[in-house]
């Protein structure tokens, strides 16, 4: 009889796969040169904060160079830092830093559209139709006996169409392009060879300056129809929380064809091994969401069930199992976000004041519980709420223009962190904040939520570190447990239970140790709207 031959050593996990990612909308960070606008520098000297809350990666909205026509979404020169926020040399700084405080840095990549202001469309909209340099977007000859129709119906997801008519360099009405976005953001044709080789050029500067990876915009755009057809035009529900209203049957996103672009550019990360890429993925199928994340495309894939989920136990368990469904069948890690950039905030989601706070701090102990990759946005460590009556002139979102001026758009969750003192700006800046920062956050800041250890901040710091230290949070799975009408229970394989009270009565909580609760237990029961961690 032969020995056993042992087989390979199994491989460590990947860092990112259970790692607690921090979303930065550096404008609205910290700001240290007083222009009311968030920065590198001012991200730099926070990153002590970013440590004490314990998380693993940071996730920083762009910063290349931009006119800043949405929010940096609309990137001139991929390989640049804006002025605004620094240069490279701040990038490369703070990178450093953060690896020496052993949090890795991942940052914001946008591949479905460039800025008007980029080299390639100025040369584009110089060079005239049939040109190279407009065969890198999409540039169609208008509709009607003088083109003055655009090319098809399809609208601009922040409103009116998503075609802009040029005028030619003789002065004449010309032919339009393409933007799915605001027309400050001309979509690119991704069958043209130079954009996918310049994607790439971008990646490895941007890898080999020592970034961790990317998180991708749009990661389920980028291949368009043959033919651009006419489409059906979705109707936004009323309730609507999110911007990117999606639809799986929208036939300007998840084209199949995108897989393909996905393939080539996983062979550029698997160049830089320990870096991982994030795909922004709004697709509702399971099947189809889980095709981003096989083993030759996207690591990580963004699964917004749970941000779309309102405070509702089945409704919850739904959003569970499906985000863990949605990867297992191709062997990918799930992922978990409450909130982020585009997003209403999960306090005023949850039905704001204090039943919101009790609900997104039950929340937060239920996503830290789960197996896989959890992503917070600023702020939500502070339990910041939705600011909805912002003064119309501060909004700065494409959405509020482009809509007429019937939708405010996502600068409500964009309000700059208060840090500290007793009056606005609350020391994000020593200037004007580019948004008006409310006067009663002054019991929100990190300085007095760092004083209470009732605070949203210190309980995000505890179940952020129990989460990192403890082997019952271990194993890649759950199961379901029996729970009261009204509540759920989970178990992960490494022995954590993980209790939700949804109801508005409090509950007797199983036998066991409570590591952790979001709400003190108050007569030996766990109150309304509330979590509670425990092992038994
Ligand atoms: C998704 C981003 O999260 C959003 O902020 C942006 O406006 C669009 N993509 C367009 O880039």
């Amino acid at each position: 009889m032969q020995p056993a031959v042992p087989g390979p050593a199994p491989l460590p996990a990947p860092w990112w796969r259970s790692a607690v990612f921090y979303q930065v909308y550096p404008r609205s960070f910290a700001d240290s040169d007083g222009d009311g606008i968030g920065d590198l520098p001012g991200l730099r000297e926070k990153l002590g904060y970013l440590e004490l809350l314990g998380v693993d990666a940071l996730w920083i909205c762009p910063v290349m160079r931009s006119p800043m026509a949405d929010g940096g979404y609309d990137v001139a020169d991929p390989r640049d830092i804006d002025p605004l926020f620094g240069g490279l040399r701040t990038m490369d700084e703070l990178i450093d830093e953060a690896h020496h405080r052993h949090i890795r840095v991942t940052m914001d990549l946008v591949p479905n559209h460039t800025s008007d202001q980029h080299a390639w469309f100025v040369a584009a909209l110089a060079a005239g139709p049939g040109s190279p340099e407009r065969d890198r977007y999409y540039f169609r000859d208008g509709r009607g006996a003088d083109g003055s129709a655009p090319p098809n119906n399809w609208p601009s997801i922040f409103g009116g169409p998503a075609w802009t008519r040029i005028t030619e360099a003789d002065g004449r009405p010309g032919q339009w392009y393409l933007h799915i976005f605001a027309p400050e953001q001309p979509d690119l044709n991704w069958e043209n060879p130079d954009v996918p080789a310049d994607f790439e050029q971008t990646m490895r500067f941007w890898l080999r300056r020592g970034i961790d990876g990317f998180r991708i915009d749009v990661a389920h755009g980028m291949a368009k129809p043959a033919g651009l057809p006419d489409m059906e035009v979705p109707q936004r529900p009323v309730d609507d929380t999110h911007l990117v209203v999606h639809d799986d049957n929208d036939p300007r996103f998840n084209n199949p064809a995108v897989h393909e672009i996905h393939r080539r550019l996983r062979t550029v990360m698997d160049e830089f091994p320990i870096a991982v890429s994030i795909g922004e993925v709004w697709v509702d199928d399971n099947t189809r969401f889980g095709d981003y994340v096989r083993p030759d495309e996207l690591h990580l894939a963004f699964n917004f069930r749970l941000a779309e989920t309102p405070f509702h136990p089945g409704r919850i368990r739904d959003a569970v199992d499906n985000s863990l469904r949605a990867v297992a069948a191709v062997g990918a890690s799930p992922t978990w976000t409450l909130s982020n950039h585009d997003i209403e905030r999960e306090v005023t989601r949850y039905g704001g004041g204090d039943i919101g706070q009790a609900r997104a701090r039950a929340m937060i102990m239920l996503e830290l519980a789960l197996p896989g990759a959890v992503f917070i946005y600023n702020g939500a460590e502070l339990g910041l709420p939705n600011i909805d009556d912002l003064p119309e002139a501060a909004l700065q979102d494409p959405t509020w223009e482009r809509s007429g001026h019937t939708e405010r758009g996502r600068d409500g969750c964009r309000v700059p962190l208060p840090w500290e003192g007793e009056q606005p700006p609350f020391g994000f800046t020593t200037g004007r904040p580019w948004l008006p920062m409310p006067a009663w956050w002054a019991t929100a800041t990190v300085e007095k939520q760092l004083e209470r250890l009732d605070s949203m901040l210190s309980l995000y710091r505890m179940a952020i570190e129990l989460r990192s230290v403890r082997p019952e949070f271990g194993g890649p799975g759950l199961e379901w447990y029996g729970s009261p009408p009204g509540c759920l229970a989970f178990r992960r394989d490494g022995g954590l239970l993980c209790v939700l009270n949804a109801t508005d009565a409090p509950i007797t909580l199983p036998a066991g140790e409570v590591l952790l609760t979001s709400t003190p237990i108050t007569a030996g029961k766990l109150p309304a709207n509330s979590a509670a961690w425990l092992i038994q």
